[in-house]
């Protein structure tokens, strides 16, 4: 099926700030051709949400809890532009630091809301038809604490384990060329890591500009049927680095 919009995209999600923010910024200036989904899109963004470039980049606004406003807004997007070559699972919150019986059910239902239910609600709505187009990709945003157990980090650390598994589970089921992968993206300077540290921060985190720079380096690798050699990887940016 012929669509009126770019042959190959990335949608990127939670493209309002911080990492995301940074890497549309950077795959845009690249001639990448994107849709970026934010719950409030910049303010030089024009009416229609296009933006002007070498290549295609269109705002999609909305709250990732939202599912009725983001079922139709994938609607308008797949009618037009068809699947996209490659989703970064990118928009996430973290709520709360401390024990887990303690976390206010408010943020437990927020954190698992936007972190976990909305990207598998989303493979299920773009998967068919990715299917049908013959490619796609989904690279989930994931953490240390989703990896490794690690105490205090409340029902952050519960969605980001969960959708390691969600993104492995994916791997083994998602015919090729179609794949699943993870990327733990280490400490990063944002509002997030602002919030997990707000008083003194252990490491010494990468610029959301320069994090965002190592995952445009390497997404070309998932652009092409290559991508399917990173169907149920586990990444981290220094891999990336490596591999790109
Ligand atoms: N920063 C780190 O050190 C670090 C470490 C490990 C993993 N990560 C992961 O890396 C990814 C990017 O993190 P970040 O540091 O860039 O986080 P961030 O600065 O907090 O940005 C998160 C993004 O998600 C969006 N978002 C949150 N709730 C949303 C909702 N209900 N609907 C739509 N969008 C929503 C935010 O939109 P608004 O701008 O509107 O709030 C923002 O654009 C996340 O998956 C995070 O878990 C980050």
């Amino acid at each position: 099926m012929k669509f009126p919009g770019p042959a190959m995209y990335v949608l990127v999600t939670g493209a309002g700030s911080g990492l995301g923010k940074a890497l549309v910024e950077v795959l845009h200036r690249r001639s990448i051709p994107l849709a970026a989904f934010a719950r409030t899109a910049p303010a030089d963004v024009s009416g229609d949400g296009s933006v002007a470039g070498a290549a295609p980049l269109r705002y999609e606004q909305g709250d990732l809890g939202d599912t009725e406003n983001m079922s139709a807004v994938l609607d308008r997007l797949l009618g037009e532009w068809g699947p996209p070559s490659l989703v970064v699972h990118n928009a996430s919150v973290l709520k709360y630091r401390g024990p887990l019986w303690l976390e206010p059910g408010e943020s437990v239902r927020e954190t698992l809301s936007v972190n976990l239910i909305a990207p598998m609600l989303w493979v299920a709505r773009l998967v068919p038809s990715m299917l049908q187009a013959g490619h796609g990709g989904h690279l989930f945003l994931s953490s240390a604490v989703g990896r490794h157990s690690r105490a205090d980090w409340g029902a952050y650390a519960v969605s980001k384990s969960a959708v390691e598994v969600f993104s492995d589970n994916l791997s083994l089921e998602l015919p090729a060329p179609l794949f699943s992968l993870t990327v733990n993206p280490g400490p990063i300077a944002t509002k997030m890591r602002r919030k997990a540290y707000p008083v003194h921060d252990p490491a010494s985190p990468r610029t959301a500009t320069e994090a965002a720079g190592i995952l445009a380096d390497f997404l070309p690798s998932l652009l092409g049927p290559a991508g399917r050699t990173f169907n149920g990887k586990k990444l981290d940016l220094e891999k990336m680095k490596e591999i790109r």
